[in-house]
């Protein structure tokens, strides 16, 4: 039996196996509504077999969205579309989970299949973006207006009611999404954090917000239901978030209250030059569960089943989660699952001659 198709209990909350599929934009929304696109991208990857299925980052403010058509959860009317979607990935036997996000300075741009980069104008839509500094992501993006000291409790309380909203469209797992350099991992970094009040400066002024966050979702998210945050182990340039600090931090996120650690890499320094590789951010997510003693999800270039079942016997993580690869194959649970063994249990009742292969199909075996 292998580990990857094992159930997985966290606080009260079982997943039925531990592959994710991890946050991905969709850039497909009006107003930040959910719609068809995001049902049938999300409940396809549930009917696929993946045990946890998250959205893509959510905006908890419209000033904090990547792109002017990422999804949203700052308003009430955007509650009822996800509770569709919600409804969908449980039936199937699926946990739905939900990224809350704040892209900071790195809000206001195109979608990236435009064909130009950069910072949207005002006339095409676009916004002046917030930062914990007024230092731009690079030359192509607004420098973003720095936030006061009350528009950081604004943003404290945006993911405040944007976790309520999820939680009424029936999310169970809801994630903080601290990473890829957006606006948490801004106040993390000590290159786009250059402020000299309480949030900026040391260590525990730069992770103050996103302990604070952390601790107000926590509070407001049911006691039997998990709460995951999405982190970079590091920077990868000199002088930026390393994976030592990424550990003290996965502590005090720890005793906080939270249930997982998603350790993933990158998206602060323009420059940065990244070793990518199968499996490279793998070893951050073991130095965190090893060092931080709470629980971790790997994510980066882990496509092949072996792989995954090997991070997780080597108990590197308790979660694998997968992007691309489940945008290139949504099934690859129901595969990877036979390539392993096999229990075939979770091919969906539909689609269960489809796993016999080797025999041929007649008009009566379809009526049994
Ligand atoms: C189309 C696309 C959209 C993404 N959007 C998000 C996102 O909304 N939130 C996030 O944390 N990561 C996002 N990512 C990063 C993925 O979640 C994942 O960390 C990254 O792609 C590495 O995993 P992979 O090698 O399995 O693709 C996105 C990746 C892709 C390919």
């Amino acid at each position: 039996m292998s580990l990857l198709l094992e159930p997985l209990t966290l606080r009260e909350l079982t997943l039925p196996n531990r592959i994710v599929v991890s946050p991905m934009c969709q850039y497909s929304s009006v107003d930040g509504l959910a719609n068809d696109w995001h049902l049938v991208h999300l409940g396809s990857r549930a009917v696929g077999g993946a045990g946890l299925v998250f959205t893509e980052a959510t905006a908890v403010t419209a000033r904090g969205r990547i792109t002017p058509e990422d999804l949203g959860l700052w308003a009430d009317e955007q509650i009822e579309p996800l509770q569709r979607i919600t409804r969908f990935i449980r039936a199937q036997g699926a946990v739905p989970g939900i990224q809350l996000a704040h892209a900071g300075r790195k809000a206001s741009t195109w979608r990236p299949w435009i064909g130009k980069s950069g910072s949207v104008p005002a006339e095409e839509g676009g916004w002046v973006p917030v930062g914990p500094s007024a230092i731009a992501f690079d030359p192509k993006h607004t420098v973003p207006e720095t936030l006061t000291e009350g528009q950081i409790q604004e943003v404290i309380q945006a993911f405040v009611d944007a976790a309520r909203r999820a939680l009424e469209a029936n999310f169970e797992v809801v994630e903080v999404h601290a990473a890829h350099g957006y606006l948490l991992h801004q106040f993390l970094s000590p290159l786009s954090n250059r402020r000299d009040d309480q949030y900026g400066g040391s260590f525990e002024n730069r992770i103050r917000l996103v302990c604070q966050v952390t601790k107000a979702v926590r509070d407001v998210w049911p006691a039997a239901l998990p709460v995951f945050v999405r982190v970079s182990a590091t920077d990868w340039v000199e002088d930026g978030w390393n994976p030592d600090e990424t550990v003290e931090l996965s502590r005090r996120l720890r005793d906080l209250g939270a249930d997982l650690i998603d350790v993933s890499s990158g998206g602060t320094a323009a420059n940065a030059e990244i070793p990518t590789g199968p499996g490279y951010q793998t070893p951050f997510a073991a130095k965190v569960k090893e060092q931080a003693q709470i629980a971790t999800g790997t994510v980066g270039m882990i496509t092949e089943p072996a792989q995954a079942e090997h991070t997780l016997r080597t108990g590197q993580a308790d979660l694998i989660f997968l992007a691309r690869e489940l945008l290139r194959d949504p099934y690859w649970p129901l595969h990877a699952d036979d390539d392993l063994g096999g229990r075939k249990a979770v091919w969906p009742a539909q689609y269960q001659r489809a796993t016999h292969r080797d025999q041929p199909i007649h008009e009566s075996d379809l009526r049994d």
